[in-house]
């Protein structure tokens, strides 16, 4: 009998009533591979720009990048995957939107068992991000106890993982968010201070808030709308890791900029880079399942919704209308 798996494809990039569930059939493992059967699905906001086709990928695309569950086959050469593990992944290619799916097995990890299924679809993308933001994205002479970082959308998924995680290293983060309810959220996850830039000028407020000295690093997922004025937030020889567009692509940079505003350092970093070796991504993923088990670092799923009703999902993400992390369920 031929396995098969109700799955989220776009036959044409859009809006979210071009996401159709289909059902498609499902193989075996090849070598390098494993199947998994997943018991909940993260939601990112790169799976919306795959699906307006700000990143293009080739049509039909089944969508997603995070999902958890147990592992069902495993192809040759897979070590470190047994069938029955509990398994977690960030992992290209899309495709994490559906029942059960043949991957490759370098990025999935086991799932410690104190963390949910539902935890580990949350967390694995955005968590393993802000592990690399905050861990290995810093400035020059890195960062200490005490430092102002300046965190943009910080009460989102990527967000609220970022406030708590620099808590836990003594950081001073700065949150910004798209309203006071949000940015009491953040406070209460452990940004130091927030500011709400949709009603206060947030390159005035971190001033305010450093002593005019300006923050040592800018984690910037809105792109569009606050890189320029990101780069004013900035202390000389300060870096800005510019990782997301959520309201827009970042327009192209004349680099004397940086030297007008102080020696700037500019990074426009992506996860994949980051565990594009199995090795890499087990070390991430150990860093991060360790701050989620000791309780340093809380998984908000502030949003839950059935599979089918993925086209909804969409839209309260790119209406700014979620807190934390969204799952889809199964
Ligand atoms: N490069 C990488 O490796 C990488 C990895 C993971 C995520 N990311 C990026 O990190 C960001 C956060 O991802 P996420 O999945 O956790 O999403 P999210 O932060 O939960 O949702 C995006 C948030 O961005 C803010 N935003 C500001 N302007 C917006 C606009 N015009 N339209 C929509 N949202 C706007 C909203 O918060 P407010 O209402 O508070 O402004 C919104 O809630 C995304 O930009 C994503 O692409 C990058």
């Amino acid at each position: 009998m031929t396995l098969t798996s109700r799955t989220v494809q776009i036959a044409a990039f859009g809006g979210p009533e071009q996401l159709h569930l289909v059902e498609l059939p499902v193989g075996e493992p090849g070598p390098g591979e494993v199947r998994i059967r997943h018991h909940a699905v993260g939601l990112n906001f790169i799976d919306v720009y795959q699906r307006t086709g700000l990143y293009p990928n080739a049509l039909p695309l089944s969508l997603g990048m995070e999902g958890a569950g147990v592992i069902e086959a495993v192809g040759e050469g897979v070590a470190h995957l047994a069938v029955g593990d509990r398994a977690a992944y960030a992992s290209n290619p899309p495709g994490s939107y559906c029942e059960r799916r043949v991957m490759p097995a370098k990025c999935v990890v086991k799932l410690p068992d104190a963390i949910s299924f539902d935890e580990g679809a949350a967390m694995m993308l955005k968590g393993l991000t802000v592990q690399y933001l905050l861990r290995r994205t810093q400035p020059q002479g890195g960062l200490k106890a005490g430092d102002f970082v300046l965190f943009h959308a910080a009460a989102g998924g990527v967000g609220l993982i970022a406030c708590q995680w620099a808590r836990a290293m003594g950081l001073q983060l700065i949150g910004t968010a798209g309203s006071d309810e949000k940015c009491a959220l953040a406070s209460e996850m452990g940004a130091s201070h927030t500011i709400n830039y949709r009603t206060e000028d947030f390159v005035a407020r971190v001033k305010e808030i450093t002593g005019g000295v300006g923050v040592k690093a800018v984690y910037d997922s809105v792109g569009a709308d606050t890189f320029m004025k990101s780069l004013d937030c900035l202390q000389p020889f300060g870096l800005i890791a510019t990782y997301g567009n959520a309201s827009g692509k970042v327009p192209p940079l004349d680099i004397g900029v940086l030297a007008a505003k102080g020696s700037l350092y500019v990074s426009r970093p992506t996860l994949f880079t980051h565990i594009a070796t199995r090795e890499r991504t087990q070390e991430m993923a150990d860093d991060l399942f360790g701050m989620v088990t000791s309780g340093m670092v809380k998984i908000r799923i502030d949003q839950r919704y059935p599979l089918a009703e993925v086209a909804q999902a969409h839209r309260d993400l790119e209406a700014r209308n979620t807190t934390g992390c969204s799952i889809l369920t199964l």
